[in-house]
């Protein structure tokens, strides 16, 4: 196991502040390296970060059009034009609301015909770049994953088709009209991805991520809870709401 390390946890007043700080930290970056290299999550949490940056550019002139994206992971099989794709989600929350320049936004092709291509294309074009900041969730309940990276997944995992967990599955379902449309299988970022970034922010909001939290940052780092190996860099920071940090 590498070594370990304790990353910054901020406990902030309520979900308002995660998107707040975390608008924050991502807008910094970009005035700060105007080119950087930015990975995203998508899910309920991000919404209102998303939101944010958008205003950021429309009454701030942030500026996209050097920004580098590459999403976390997205379902698989799933068509870029479903409303529940990663794909769409992106669009419809970031992507056509900024200038970021279409060639520099990346995201896995829900629509491959084969996942364990796509997935290697997906990370040949990631090896390429480092990125500067990664923005995670963390999955429902006792999954404790990062991207789709569920457990099992090891540390030096890369870009690869996932079967999803149940839980995750039961969760995301809302997503879907009908529940039983959810995905089975998604293709994501593995977790060396993820530890290549120069820094990386975790944000969760609610009751329903108190136990992940509690398990990321005081358990056992390995593959049963696969968010624990967020301490093995050194430059990670967990933003949490009351709610998710009530177990601490
Ligand atoms: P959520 O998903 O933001 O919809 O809770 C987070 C995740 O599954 O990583």
């Amino acid at each position: 196991m590498s070594a370990s390390y304790n990353p910054v946890i901020r406990i902030v007043p309520n979900s308002e502040s995660v998107d707040h700080y975390a608008a924050e930290m991502v807008i910094s970056q970009i005035r700060t390296k105007p080119d950087s290299v930015i990975s995203l999550p998508t899910g309920s949490t991000p919404e209102n970060l998303y939101n944010l940056l958008v205003l950021a550019h429309k009454n701030d002139d942030l500026d996209f059009s050097k920004v580098t994206i590459f999403n976390l992971d997205e379902y698989w099989p799933i068509s870029k034009n479903h409303p529940s794709s990663y794909a769409y989600y992106m669009r419809k929350h970031l992507v056509d609301h900024i200038n970021i320049n279409s060639t520099n936004w990346y995201i896995p092709n829900g629509e491959a015909p084969d996942a364990q291509a796509e997935s290697e294309r997906f990370e040949a074009v990631l090896q390429q770049f480092t990125p500067d900041l990664t923005i995670l969730g963390i999955g429902p309940g006792t999954t404790c994953h990062i991207g789709f990276n569920e457990k099992g997944s090891t540390i030096d995992s890369t870009t690869r088709y996932v079967a999803l967990d149940p839980q995750t599955r039961s969760a995301n379902s809302k997503f879907f009209q009908n529940p039983t449309d959810t995905p089975t299988g998604a293709i994501t970022q593995g977790i060396a991805d993820i530890l290549r970034a120069k820094k990386i922010l975790l944000i969760a909001k609610g009751e329903g991520k108190a136990w992940g939290i509690h398990r990321t940052i005081n358990g056992e780092i390995g593959a049963t809870a696969p968010s624990s190996y967020l301490r093995c860099h050194p430059a990670v920071t967990i933003m949490l709401d009351q709610a998710a940090a009530h177990l601490l």
